[in-house]
């Protein structure tokens, strides 16, 4: 069956001479469909930028990343960013919420691009702000929310179009434990839902226990890694 990831050989550099920066080695990965994929590795080891040329936010340097059988590197920007928004939802560790955008406005964006109307849009937004605890932030800003705030609407707009991938990058570093423990029931409700697959990259011990698979990044490469492991 085909992959919902399919990573060969991946290589991505940045910078050039003597101060370049071999982020991913030779990074191979396959994820299949309905997998819970929690990603570790120790900072700087390639983790975001991995995610990134997943979402087609990024592209390689070397090797080939095909989504469901489709190669995003290859596509025109316009049929690239269409793909993406059918098909992958994405958390971004620094949140990357619209400022000049109410947190229902941040989190109906994918809906939107989708063609839904407008009205409907808002309230699947604020009936997912509500599962996630933010009643009374609907019509905030970014700027009037606290870290774990955007967290929370970061995470609801990486889901409310119900993908088939959805990337998930250190959701629950600004979350106390209740509250990410919250955003783990219901990304793995969605996967129950909708069968979709979850890559999630992760330093929380707490959340590692959700995973079907786990992986670790190391020296640019992925490696194997156990729940045992990581006790240790
Ligand atoms: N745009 C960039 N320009 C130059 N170097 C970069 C850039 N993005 C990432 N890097 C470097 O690539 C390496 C991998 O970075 P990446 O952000 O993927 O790490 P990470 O595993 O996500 O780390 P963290 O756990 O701290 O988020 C690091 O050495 C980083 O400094
Ligand atoms: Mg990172």
């Amino acid at each position: 069956m085909e992959k919902v990831i399919s990573c060969k050989n991946i290589q991505k550099n940045f910078g050039v001479g003597e101060t370049i920066v071999h982020a991913l080695k030779d990074v191979d990965l396959d994820v299949d469909t309905k997998e819970l994929l929690m990603l570790v590795g120790p900072s700087g080891s390639g983790k975001t930028t991995l995610l990134s040329i997943i979402a087609g936010i990024l592209n390689q340097d070397g090797g080939s990343c095909l989504i469901q059988g489709s190669d995003m590197s290859q596509m025109e920007e316009k049929q690239r960013i269409a793909f993406r928004g059918e098909n992958i939802g994405f958390v971004f560790q620094s949140f990357n919420l619209i400022p000049t955008l109410t947190s229902v406005e941040n989190v109906a964006v994918p809906l939107l691009i989708k063609g839904v109307e407008r009205h409907e849009a808002y309230q699947i937004a604020h009936d997912l702000l509500g599962k996630l605890g933010l009643e009374s932030k609907y019509e905030r800003f970014p700027k009037e929310l606290s870290g774990g705030e955007m967290q929370r609407v970061s995470i609801a707009r990486g889901c409310i179009h119900k993908p088939s991938l959805i990337l998930c990058d250190e959701p629950t570093s600004f979350l106390d434990h209740e509250t990410g423990i919250k955003v783990m029931e219901l990304l793995t409700s969605i996967q129950q839902e909708t069968g979709c697959t979850l890559v999630i990259v992760t330093h929380d011990p707490r959340i590692l226990k959700y995973a079907t698979r786990m992986a670790k990044i190391d020296d640019g490469k992925i490696i194997p890694f156990s729940l045992e492991q990581s006790k240790e």
